[in-house]
């Protein structure tokens, strides 16, 4: 039997990490937090003064890495890493790292990994375009950049760290463009995904739309 995936797909700050753990836990899912895997790769780089550019020996160092997800914590060689890597610094450096396709291939089989019954929620930006192409629903959550940024700023201010809305509202216009503009799995909307704005849509009523959707899709 076919495991299900859900993919959710967007843009930084579209709301989509809080709307797919939703998801998934609503329907008892593995959950998959793809862009997590990039931020450990980019602050593994970082710890071992390898710059974020070098496509060959960030792969390498990826290799290397034992990544754990438990009970919603990351850990990198048993090291928790869950709130070190979700600085904007670190963010902007998955961003840099994440251009490189032979990284990208090289945390394929792991992201495929992910999916075991009853089934899989995937957040990211190639979830539905590259990494679980055959999904038969896919979710490409958005919003302004002005919404996202507003998000992000608060979500900051929540965490008690360091924010300036002017920067990260160019940070995530720098982003998107390298997140869109990179040649290997660039951030898409794949052909048959469903979009859902969320400048207007709250987290609760997105979440129940893509249940409403995956209800459809199963007993379609
Ligand atoms: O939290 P935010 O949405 O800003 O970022 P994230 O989902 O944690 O991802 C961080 C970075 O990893 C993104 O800017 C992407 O460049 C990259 N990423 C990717 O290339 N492919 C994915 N499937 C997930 C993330």
């Amino acid at each position: 039997m076919n495991i299900p995936v859900i993919t959710i797909d967007g843009p930084s700050a579209s709301g989509k990490g809080t709307v797919a753990q939703l998801v998934a836990a609503k329907l008892g899912f593995h959950y998959l937090d793809s862009g997590a895997l990039y931020r450990i790769v980019a602050l593994a780089a970082q710890q071992r003064n390898i710059a974020w550019s070098d496509a060959l020996a960030v792969t390498a160092c990826a290799k290397t890495l034992d990544i754990q997800f438990s009970n919603d914590r990351v850990f990198l060689n048993d090291i928790d890493v869950s709130d070190g890597i979700r600085t904007e610094a670190i963010g902007k450096g998955a961003s840099q790292v994440a251009v490189h396709a032979s990284l990208r291939a090289a945390l394929l089989d792991l992201q495929r990994s992910f999916l075991k019954a009853p089934g899989l929620v995937g957040d990211g930006r190639d979830m539905g375009t590259v990494i679980f192409a055959d999904a038969p629903l896919k979710i490409f959550l958005t919003a302004s950049t002005e919404t996202r940024a507003q998000r992000r700023y608060q979500q900051l201010l929540g965490k008690n760290q360091p924010a300036n809305f002017e920067e990260i509202l160019q940070d995530l216009t720098e982003r998107d463009a390298r997140d869109k503009g990179r040649a290997s799995a660039p951030l898409a909307m794949a052909e048959d995904a469903i979009l859902l704005e969320t400048d207007n849509l709250t987290i609760s009523a997105a979440v129940d739309a893509i249940l409403q959707h995956f209800h459809h899709k199963i007993y379609e």
